[in-house]
């Protein structure tokens, strides 16, 4: 298996660098291309292993997926849903990507069945799909689970009033996605508002549908017959963005993040401003000036537009080297703070109390042989590799590459000792 090797140091970053497109906007955009049997073009996907999983995911339902200029560099896709034969996500394929559960309410909108394998636990939490299947029952579906397996059907989605408990990303879009063919009006309340779920809307409404609130916590479809082909370009990744960002203040560098909005990483924003970093905004970049004096800030994680759990790990980092101690408490998922433990193995201080953290800095890190454990995890070691003495060799790099393109080359082209050791 391959590894990332970091040189580490007191090695400031700088230059520029481009995010790419969005892997959890992508991933639900392009299941939604079941909802239309005419072309759907989407731009600005990056190459990840996520992605490939998703494209075999739609190639075994029938999808004809157009892939040979993506397979060669560029950063766009053709899918059409024509000739759709089978209403199957096997479990080989949902355990390897949770997100793939997303094709349930596209497929029995469209074609009133699926057969999903239930997600199962995860490394960073329980992570139910009871919402998602609370919602469809509300909007008439039939659920059986069968051998792990979850059975739904529905001649035709009624609309209906769906309340999510709390306010789940994933549920959010397969309720709307579900929606959008439905008979009659869908008003989904405390709807989760990340900007890729305002993104899957658009490119929807751009299909012929008609999502209104996407964004916000009360969310309008009205159900429609039928679907258009659409093209559309992906939101940036505000979570790449964020972990670039702390990648500048971290070494005390310069670096301007190309393609970061500000409007989506607000939150992030103010704690690092909050933290002594300078940072610098226009409507299309991020750029920050780290003084290599970080101030302890605690931090709590919520649903947006508050701040991201996947940035929890990143944060984390900064934070072990601050001045001071913070708390951070995540609230989204019972067990993400495995990054901890590998960190440790760094010389951090860092105390776990049930959903906190409490991080002590330290004035240095040393290099180690780690483990990442999940995306997020992954690229926090990678972070911490940067400003640790000596070398830190981060093991299972399959979790990194499920979400970030390119890392490697793109913190090299900003200065940073880093290389990918084949194995
Ligand atoms: N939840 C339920 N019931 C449900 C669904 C969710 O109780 O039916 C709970 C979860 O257990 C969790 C909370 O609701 O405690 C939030 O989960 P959510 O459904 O919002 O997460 P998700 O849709 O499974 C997406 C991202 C995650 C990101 C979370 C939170 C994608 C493909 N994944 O997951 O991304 O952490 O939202 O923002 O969009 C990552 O990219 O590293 C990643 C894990």
């Amino acid at each position: 298996m391959d590894k990332i090797v970091v040189q580490g140091g007191r090695r400031r970053l700088q230059g520029e660098v481009s995010v790419s497109g969005s892997k959890n906007a992508a991933l639900p955009l392009l299941i939604s291309s079941l909802l239309t049997a005419e072309p759907c073009v989407y731009q600005n996907i990056p190459h990840l292993a996520d992605i490939r999983t998703t494209l075999r995911l739609l190639n075994g339902l029938g999808v004809t997926v157009d892939r040979e200029a993506w397979d060669a560099g560029s950063a766009e896709l053709t899918l059409r849903a024509d000739r759709v034969s089978h209403f199957e996500a096997s479990y080989d394929l949902v355990k390897t990507m949770r997100a793939s559960f997303l094709v349930l309410g596209p497929l029995v909108a469209r074609f009133g069945e699926a057969r999903v394998s239930a997600p199962g636990g995860c490394a960073i939490g329980m992570r139910p799909v009871n919402l998602h299947l609370k919602g469809l029952a509300e909007m008439g579906a039939a659920i059986e689970q069968v051998h792990g397996y979850v059975e739904v059907r529905a001649k035709r989605l009624r609309g209906a009033k769906i309340l999510l408990d709390v306010p789940s990303v994933g549920a959010t879009e397969n309720l709307i996605m579900a929606a959008t063919l439905a008979q009659g009006t869908t008003v989904i309340e405390n709807a989760a508002r990340e900007p890729e779920i305002e993104d899957l809307a658009a490119a929807l409404n751009n299909m012929g549908a008609k999502v209104d609130g996407a964004g916000r916590d009360v969310v309008h479809i009205e159900g429609v017959d039928v679907l258009h082909g659409v093209t559309h370009r992906v939101i940036p990744d505000r979570i790449e963005a964020g972990s670039f960002v702390i990648a500048g203040a971290l070494t005390g560098g310069e670096v301007r993040v190309i393609g970061a909005r500000p409007e989506h990483l607000e939150a992030f924003l103010i704690k690092l401003k909050e933290a002594g970093v300078t940072l610098e905004t226009s409507a299309n970049s991020v750029s920050v000036r780290g003084n290599g004096k970080i101030k302890s800030v605690d931090v709590t994680t919520l649903p947006y537009p508050g701040f991201p759990t996947d940035l929890q790990a990143q944060m984390m980092v900064l934070m072990s080297v601050a001045d001071g101690v913070s708390v951070i408490t995540e609230t989204i998922f019972e067990n993400r703070f495995m990054h901890a433990l590998e960190l440790d193995r760094m010389g951090t201080d860092i105390r776990l109390e049930g959903n906190r953290a409490v991080v002590r800095g330290v004035r240095e890190l040393s290099g180690a042989p780690v483990m990442a454990t999940d995306l997020r995890a992954s690229v926090s070691l990678i972070l911490a590799g940067l400003v640790a003495n000596g070398t830190t060799e981060v093991a299972r790099v399959y979790h990194l590459d499920r979400g970030y393109e390119q890392v490697e080359k793109k913190l090299s082209q900003l200065g940073a000792e880093i290389q990918r050791v084949k194995a």
